[in-house]
Parts: C-alpha cells; sequence; structure tokens
C-alpha cells in the first residue's frame, strides 16, 4: 500500500494518502481532507483569512496616522520548534503516554520512543496519528481539521519534541511486496496477537490494528518490522523467534484485508446542543499567529445549558473510593431529571464524534474553563474514554476549587456506549468504535505477557 517516503511535506503528501484509503474503503466525502489538501494554510496563505475587515470606524475617529493604504504583510508562519513542542507535548500528551513519551502513563498508550518504532516511523505517520487520532479510541485527534486544538505548527513541533527524544538513527524498513495468505494470517494472528491486539472490531490493551486511521497511514513494511523485531522496552516482544517468513507475511496480509472504513471526516460531528454560549473561537487553540482554523474544519462546540434539569432534585451516588460514580447511577439520575452537571474531559474532537447527551466539553488540557461551573452543591460527574484519567484530572482541579460534589464516571465513555446508554454520535462513528476490555471497575485488563514460552500453549 503507501510506501514510506520520510522527506515530503505532509499537505502534499498525507492527504493523498489518507484519501487514497478512504476511497478504497468507501465512497465518503472528501471534503474535510480536501479542504486539508488545498488550504493554503501552509503556505501562509490562510493568513489571509486572518486579515482583519476593514476598519468600520468613522473617519473623524481615525487615529493620526492612519495605516497605509496597503495592507501590511502578513505576519511569517512561526517555524515548528522542538521547545514550542516540549510544551505541548507536556499539556496534551503526557498525560497518557508519560512525560519522555515512554508510553503507559493511562490507558495503555503506546510508547512512542522504542528503538525500532524510532527507526522506522515517518514524520507522516506522526501528523496523521496526531491530527486525526484513532477514532474509537482513547486516542483523539488533536488537530484543527477535526476540532482538536493544535495547528500544523503546534503539530510538527510536538513531532520535532519527539524526535529528539530518539536515539536511533531512522532507516526504511524492509520493503514488504509479497502479499500471501490472508486466511493463514488469520489464524496465526488468533493464535498470538489477539490476546493483546483484540479483534477486528473490538480493540484489547494494544494498538488496535485494524484502526481505519492506522491502516490508512501504516505502511506493510512498517507493520511488518514491527513484528519481526517487536517494540524493545514494551510488552511487544520480536516475533522473529516465533514465527518465520512466510507467517509474518501472512499475518500482514490478514490485518491488511480486515482494514475497515474510515469514514470521511467530515462527517465525524455530532450534532452540536442548542448554544447557550459559544466558545471563543480561539479558545483553547495552541496556533501561531496565523488565524482562525482551516477550512472545512468543525466549528468549536458550544456549551449547551448547564445545569441540566434546573428544577430537579439532587442526585446521589454511593462513590467508590469516594471518588467514582457507578454510570448506573449517573444514568438513573438523568433518566430522573436530577439536576446535574456532566463535563467531557477529552479533546473536544472526541466530543464532537461522540458524547453523553447534555454534556460539555472541559478538556483536560483547558481547566480554567472550570470558571463556567457554579460554584454551589450541583453535583458535577466528569468523564472520559481512558476512562478515569482525563476525567480525574478534571475531578482533581474541581475538589480543589471546592467543588466538593464532583466526581469521575466511573467506567467512562466506552463502556457507557456499550451498555446501550443514550449518546450523541457522529454517523462515521458507527462501526468503528473499539473500546479497551474494562475489568469490572472499569479498569483496562492489564497486558498479558509477550510471546516467549507462553506461546508453546497455543490452541
Ligand atoms: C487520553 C490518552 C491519550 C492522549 C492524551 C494522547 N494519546 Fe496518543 N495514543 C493513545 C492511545 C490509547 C493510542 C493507541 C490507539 C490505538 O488503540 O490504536 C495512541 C496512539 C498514538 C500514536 C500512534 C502510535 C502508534 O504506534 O501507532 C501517536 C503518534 C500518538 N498517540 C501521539 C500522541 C500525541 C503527540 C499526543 C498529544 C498531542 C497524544 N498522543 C495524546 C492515548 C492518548
Ligand atoms: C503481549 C502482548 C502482545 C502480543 C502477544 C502481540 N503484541 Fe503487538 N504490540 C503490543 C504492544 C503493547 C504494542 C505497542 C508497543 C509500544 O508501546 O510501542 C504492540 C505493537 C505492535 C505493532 C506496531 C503498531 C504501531 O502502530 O506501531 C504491530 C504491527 C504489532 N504489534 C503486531 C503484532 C502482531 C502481528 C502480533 C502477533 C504475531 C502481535 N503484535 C502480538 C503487544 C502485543
Amino acid at each position: 500500500m503507501s510506501t514510506e517516503s520520510p522527506a515530503r511535506p505532509f499537505r502534499r503528501r498525507m492527504a493523498p494518502a489518507v484519501a487514497h484509503a478512504l476511497a478504497l474503503g468507501s465512497m465518503g466525502s472528501l471534503s474535510l481532507f480536501a479542504g486539508v489538501a488545498c488550504s493554503p494554510s501552509g503556505e501562509g496563505g490562510a493568513a489571509s483569512a486572518s486579515t482583519a475587515p476593514k476598519s468600520t470606524a468613522p473617519a473623524s475617529t481615525a487615529p493620526k496616522s492612519s495605516p497605509p493604504a496597503t495592507q501590511p504583510p502578513p505576519p511569517p508562519r512561526p517555524a515548528a520548534s522542538a521547545e514550542a513542542g516540549e510544551a505541548l507535548y507536556a499539556r496534551y500528551c503526557a498525560l497518557c503516554h508519560g512525560p519522555r513519551a515512554e508510553g503507559y502513563g493511562a490507558d495503555n498508550a503506546p510508547s512512542l520512543v522504542s528503538s525500532t518504532f524510532a527507526a522506522t516511523v515517518t514524520d507522516d505517520f506522526l501528523r496523521a496519528g496526531i491530527t486525526l487520532g484513532r477514532p474509537g479510541t482513547a486516542m483523539a485527534g488533536f488537530g484543527r481539521e477535526v476540532g482538536g486544538p493544535l495547528d500544523e505548527v503546534g503539530v510538527d513541533s510536538i513531532i520535532a519534541f519527539i524526535r529528539t527524544l530518539h536515539t536511533v538513527p531512522r532507516m526504511a524498513p524492509p520493503p514488504f511486496t509479497a502479499m500471501s495468505d490472508a486466511e493463514n494470517g488469520r489464524l496465526v494472528y488468533e493464535k498470538h496477537c489477539q490476546k493483546c491486539h483484540g479483534t477486528v472490531t473490538q480493540r484489547a490493551n494494544a494498538v488496535h490494528l485494524f484502526n481505519p486511521a492506522l491502516l490508512a497511514t501504516a505502511s506493510d513494511a512498517f507493520l511488518r518490522h514491527a513484528v519481526v523485531n517487536g517494540r524493545p522496552d514494551t510488552p511487544m516482544e520480536a516475533f522473529s523467534p516465533v514465527l518465520d517468513g512466510r507467517a509474518t507475511n501472512d499475518v500482514i496480509t490478514y490485518i491488511r484485508s480486515q482494514a475497515g472504513k474510515l469514514p470521511p471526516l467530515s462527517s465525524l460531528h455530532a450534532p452540536a446542543p442548542a448554544p447557550a454560549e459559544a466558545l471563543d473561537p480561539h479558545h483553547g487553540h495552541d496556533h501561531g499567529p496565523v488565524g482562525g482554523p482551516p477550512p472545512g474544519a468543525p466549528p468549536v462546540p458550544a456549551w449547551g445549558p448547564i445545569p441540566l434539569n434546573p428544577q430537579g432534585g439532587a442526585p446521589k451516588f454511593t462513590l467508590r473510593d469516594g471518588r467514582f460514580a457507578p454510570m448506573a447511577e449517573v444514568k438513573k439520575a438523568l433518566d430522573e431529571k436530577k439536576k446535574i452537571i456532566i463535563v467531557d474531559a477529552r479533546a473536544p474532537s472526541d466530543w464532537l464524534t461522540l458524547h453523553i447527551p447534555g454534556s460539555v466539553p472541559l478538556p483536560y488540557y483547558d481547566l480554567k474553563l472550570i470558571d463556567r461551573i457554579p460554584n454551589d452543591d450541583t453535583w458535577v460527574i466528569a468523564y472520559c474514554g481512558c476512562p478515569h484519567h482525563a476525567s480525574g484530572e478534571v475531578v482533581d482541579a474541581l475538589r480543589r476549587r471546592g467543588h466538593k460534589n464532583s466526581a469521575v464516571l466511573d467506567e467512562g465513555m466506552f463502556a457507557w456506549q456499550k451498555a446501550n446508554y443514550p449518546v450523541v454520535q457522529a454517523p462515521g462513528m458507527a462501526g468503528i468504535a473499539a473500546p479497551p476490555v474494562y475489568d469490572t471497575h472499569g479498569m483496562p485488563q492489564p497486558m498479558p505477557s509477550g510471546p516467549g514460552p507462553g506461546t508453546k500453549r497455543g490452541k
């Protein structure tokens, strides 16, 4: 499928690669990607979008030294820098991927620095992963193209920072040429991979290999290199001692054959609530002086009214560990029209694809939005997909500010969705949600051990 060519710029390369996958997977609208591909923003042209409208001030009030007739040239597009990227990484990514991108801070988020990943990952792969996320997993899209907080300079700065953590030379993985026996690949997958990577539709605890957003940007050679050599210092061990070249090719062929459909990204927006309070369009966005979001980007979600059911009585929760509200009790409180505020602790791009009705976006990285929440006895329930980390950050901040009636939704968004509780969902999301497997406390189950002796007890 796609070949890796690290040197070419994202705007000219990633969009066609993903658009190609979209075309293969569905006839869906490419409008958003068309916006990405054709947007002049990367060249600084987007500055024209931010060019201030002509002054409407009456001439008499015009300042003495009125501006020259021609507009000053737009400010140059700021350069991406690893220093800026370090700060952005700390704000947006460290929660899950850990402070040095070693992975496993939360949600079994993978390492971004293992030697085999560092050697073979392209900037385009990183850019697509960060910008678009992995729909249906805890990995949100952070690009403004999908309603996230980062513009392309922000994304590139984070990539520059991640590259400073890489300690091995970059290399192209050996080419993958031979598509082989997908049916045998399925057997190999079920025996050796499924316990960690899950099934086609159900994520387990490792990266979901069937995620259409992953497969749209990962080459077969990149995937096979990971299988053969593992991801050192992670639970992903090298399979070269276990699988011969043929079986390895078969398993890659199987994974590729099951590539899900990537819905048109422009459809990944759930209906917005009647806006009670529109966010400042620049609010929570990390961008240089290039102006507003790119063409085709979804609007920053407005907050619907809070609290829900202002006339209702107070709900009752039996909190686990003084902190976690069982989702059945939260559902009951909503059904019984209790007075409650539900906040979504994820990036707004995630809220746009899937959220609990009546919830308002209060991302873990934008805690000053807590100022908008009345500081009285009203219960505030925070949720995320993780299922506890981002929401835990929000509840900690709420409690520090004296909101004692605040709690984390115990099992998280994906368990809520799986229980068939009410959700507002973008149409494109239907087929691809792949929540992690949780235990009864809503914690992702521990990762089983890797290959080695354990593989001997196969089926
Ligand atoms: C809420 C937790 C969370 C946050 C915050 C988060 N990630 Fe992720 N990230 C994940 C998970 C989980 C995955 C694996 C998704 C899957 O199952 O396929 C992932 C996958 C990735 C991947 C793909 C890795 C691979 O091997 O395929 C990249 C790149 C990435 N994240 C970068 C980032 C960056 C950069 C940020 C900050 C802008 C970030 N992530 C923020 C949870 C998170
Ligand atoms: C013991 C659990 C485990 C088993 C078994 C396992 N994996 Fe993995 N795999 C992981 C984890 C965890 C990662 C992410 C590692 C990291 O943090 O970079 C991973 C990463 C990968 C990646 C890289 C994905 C990316 O985006 O970078 C591929 C490809 C992969 N595994 C394929 C397989 C295949 C194929 C098999 C079976 C032959 C398999 N794995 C078996 C746990 C496992």
